[in-house]
């Protein structure tokens, strides 16, 4: 499984970036819209510190203006992926961003056929947004499993990003049911490695380390 990270914070995104672990960026407008200075340049910068695809996000809802802004932000960098939420017209702009090599992540995906529209249309990457599912008691994964199932049976390329990720069990989940990928809030993916019992045993190691003879 991938990890991407869920934030437009370049100190967050340079933390996770050193542990190793992390082999992309997700944005969208309002983690955008947290970030000070122009969100160009911030991609830019992400870009930099992350060898890996990088998402921004569209706000046109008309098939002509996504493409065009999905040139500008494909224009900022070479790992660049634009998203497009799966409307109608996103799928108008999936098919002519795809045959123009413009990599794209379907977004704001709430139910199977959705992701096997976006598939057809030729999206490189679908979002389905587990944690705002789980929220009106529609469980999320239920969902990303059924996206799995039906991509093999058809042997789509479409990577699934299990996104709107809202705790580590989540992550345990999207594994389980084979997603491709888990694009993580920061605050979650500090968390991933933490056991109390793992604590406590470092606290025992160093209490009984005292009273080892070290001359
Ligand atoms: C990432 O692609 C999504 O935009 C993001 O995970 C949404 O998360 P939220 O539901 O916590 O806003």
């Amino acid at each position: 499984m991938k990890f991407f990270i869920d934030t437009a914070n370049l100190e967050e995104i340079q933390e996770a970036e050193s542990w190793g672990i992390l082999d992309g960026v997700t944005t969208n407008p309002t983690l955008l819209s947290r970030e000070e200075g122009n969100y160009k340049e911030n991609l830019k910068k992400i870009c930099e510190v992350v060898d890996g695809p990088v998402s921004g996000e569209v706000v046109s809802l008309e098939a002509d203006g996504m493409v065009e802004e999905a040139r500008e932000i494909a224009a900022i960098h070479d790992n660049m992926v634009v998203k497009i939420p799966i409307t109608l017209e996103g799928l108008k702009a999936i098919k002519r961003l795809t045959a123009e090599g413009i990599k794209t992540n379907t977004t704001l995906v709430f139910s199977p056929l959705q992701a096997l529209i976006a598939a057809k249309a030729g999206t490189t990457f679908v979002s389905p947004f587990v944690g705002r599912m789980d929220d009106i008691q529609s469980p999320g994964m239920d969902v990303v499993e059924k996206i799995v199932k039906i991509y093999d049976n058809y042997d789509f390329e479409t990577e699934i990003i299990v996104a709107s990720i809202r705790n580590p069990i989540h992550i345990v989940d999207a594994g389980i049911v084979g997603a491709d990928i888990c694009t993580i809030p920061y605050k979650v993916i500090k968390k991933l490695v933490s056991h109390p019992k793992t604590d406590e045993g470092i606290e025992r190691f160093l209490q009984d380390w005292e009273k080892v003879e070290k001359q």
